[in-house]
């Protein structure tokens, strides 16, 4: 277990060095299926006309603006722990005219009142914040009651055949071009242990759960590489 503080400095460091090449190797990495991932959750969105989402550590905003493509066009509100990040999503946001507001700050202290929006997302972010239910607790307290909470996240698959690649890729490939591109190899080293150490998702929807949100599923997408886990905030 690590310590949190260390936690968090970690994460602002590596995210403070990989900006410019990001998405570049989100791309690579994921051999683009990282782009149908967040359009899955885009599309998975119930919302109405109106409404307004608050993507939670949006990083350089391609949730957030695969979010405000949505058919209802809602006003999105980015957030993220590290500034530095911001930059690549205003830039898209002002080439795209997104109805998308940016803003830095921390995902476990919300600077939102209660019940303000109707849908919360995260894409890759819960499992860099050393509290996770603590954090989801906070998404369900801006929820409005029957909003509901997207989790996009990695978990090492379970398939036998499938995890057993998994692993290898994320224990050396990974690391290995992520050094590579970015020139800081023990960042993409740090960010493949927290893949394997991340819950599997019935002990992800129990922090779900545990966070006070209610009904919490799971869709497994790419072979269970990725998950997208939707709980909801109780309507009373
Ligand atoms: C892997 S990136 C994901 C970015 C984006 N959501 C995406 O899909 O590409 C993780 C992001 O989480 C942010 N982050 C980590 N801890 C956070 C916290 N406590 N509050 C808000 N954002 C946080 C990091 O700064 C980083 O931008």
């Amino acid at each position: 277990m690590r310590d949190e503080a260390e936690q968090i400095r970690q994460v602002q460091r590596i995210f403070n060095r990989v900006v410019p090449v990001y998405d570049l190797l989100n791309r690579v990495l994921s051999l683009h299926e990282d782009v149908r991932w967040r359009r899955f959750v885009s599309r998975s969105l119930r919302l109405g006309p109106g409404a307004k989402v608050l993507d939670v550590a949006c990083g350089t905003g391609d949730l957030a603006l695969a979010v405000a493509a949505h058919a209802q066009k809602p006003l999105v509100v980015g957030l993220d722990l590290v500034p530095a990040m911001l930059g690549p999503a205003q830039k898209k946001q002002r080439s795209s005219g997104a109805r998308l507001a940016l803003l830095a700050g921390d995902g476990t202290r919300l600077p939102f009142a209660d019940a303000t929006f109707d849908a919360v997302t995260i894409a890759f972010g819960i499992r860099n914040i050393p509290r996770r239910v603590a954090a989801m607790a906070e998404m369900n307290r801006v929820l409005k009651p029957g909003g509901r909470l997207y989790v996009l996240e990695f978990t090492a698959p379970q398939g036998r055949l499938v995890r057993a690649l998994y692993l290898r890729y994320l224990a050396r490939l990974l690391p290995w071009l992520g050094g590579l591109v970015s020139g800081d190899q023990a960042s993409y080293r740090y960010l493949a242990e927290t893949i394997m150490e991340f819950p599997p998702p019935p002990a992800f929807r129990q922090e779900m759960a545990d966070a006070g949100l209610i009904a919490p599923r799971s869709h497994a997408l790419t072979r269970g590489i990725a998950w997208v886990h939707v709980s909801e905030r109780p309507l009373a």
